[in-house]
């Protein structure tokens, strides 16, 4: 079985619901607490053994680059006074271990992923949808490296959401179960609630094997008029072994604003500095007292 070395990050979304946040900065770069999004997904990758991480980014995603990057001035002059530097040394991606490449056009997600084809090339990879935001120990990913280790194939995250939501997602028909691990029958992306398989949900992590590229290269277009990944995924099942984990955490939705000020919320919660002074002011806010 091939190790899973290579992560893509589609980042090259507009981020048009954070506007005016959105306008002159990448999505991805919103914070939660103290660290933007991508930095998450980024640790999250590397704690599952992923050594490259691909960006597919767009114009105006310079500061995803940056972020990743030596920041010289920063660590000149903090070093000089003495500072820790390894706020900014941790956050480094060496050469070797990124590459960014540009989706020209909003094609949609499939295409995203397919415009990195070249850079992943003939071995399994792993996919991160920063909005998408697991909290978990272990991450996400790591459940699931786990199971790929196990069984191979394809694997992807889902999680139920209440069946009213679904229109929203890519969702599964499942099938046999061992309570973690499910096996995908089916795959649809936005389903009308009627015709939905079943309420679980296709929730921002995959690793694939890289026969998706061939299959995404026909640029097929699906709901919404755009390429879709989970079509492609679809068309892999019953060729390839095709299984789902589900992720055993806490989700936010980053790309909405509930989400994201709920993902917030809870990482602040869970930070020994802040912890007692915001359950303290909460409360406060909550109840008067
Ligand atoms: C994408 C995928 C969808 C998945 C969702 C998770 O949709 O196409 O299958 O369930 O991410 O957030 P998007 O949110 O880009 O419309």
């Amino acid at each position: 079985m091939q190790k899973v070395r290579k992560a893509i990050f589609p980042v090259a979304g507009l981020g048009t619901r954070f506007l005016p946040a959105t306008k002159a900065i990448p999505k991805e770069m919103l914070p939660i607490v103290d660290r933007p999004l991508i930095q998450y997904a980024v640790d999250e990758a590397r704690e599952a053994g992923i050594e490259q991480m691909i960006f597919v980014t767009g114009r105006g995603k310079g500061a995803i680059e940056d972020h990743f990057d030596i920041a010289f001035e920063l660590e000149k002059t903090m070093g000089e006074r003495g500072r820790d530097l390894s706020v900014l040394t941790s956050t480094r991606l060496a050469p070797g271990n990124c590459a960014y490449v540009r989706q020209q056009e909003p094609l949609g997600l499939g295409h995203a992923i397919w415009c990195a084809r070249d850079i992943v090339g003939d071995e399994p990879f792993a996919i991160f949808l920063p909005d998408e935001f697991m909290v978990g120990a272990p991450g996400c990913m790591k459940q699931m490296m786990d199971v790929y280790d196990r069984i191979g194939g394809n694997i992807i995250s889902v999680l139920e959401v209440p069946h009213e939501q679904v229109s929203s997602y890519g969702v599964i028909a499942p099938g046999a179960s061992d309570g973690t691990v499910t096996q995908v029958r089916a795959l649809v992306e936005k389903p009308k609630i009627a015709d939905a398989p079943s309420n679980l949900i296709v929730s921002g992590r995959y690793i694939l094997q890289p026969d998706v590229m061939r299959i995404l290269e026909r640029q097929e277009k699906g709901a919404g008029g755009e390429i879709q990944l989970t079509d492609a995924m679809a068309q892999m099942i019953g060729n390839q072994p095709f299984n789902a984990v589900t992720f055993d955490g806490r989700r936010f939705d980053c790309g909405s604003h509930l989400g994201y000020v709920e993902a917030n919320v809870a990482i602040a919660l869970d930070r020994p500095h802040l912890g007692d002074a915001l359950t303290k002011s909460l409360r406060q806010m909550l109840t008067g007292r």
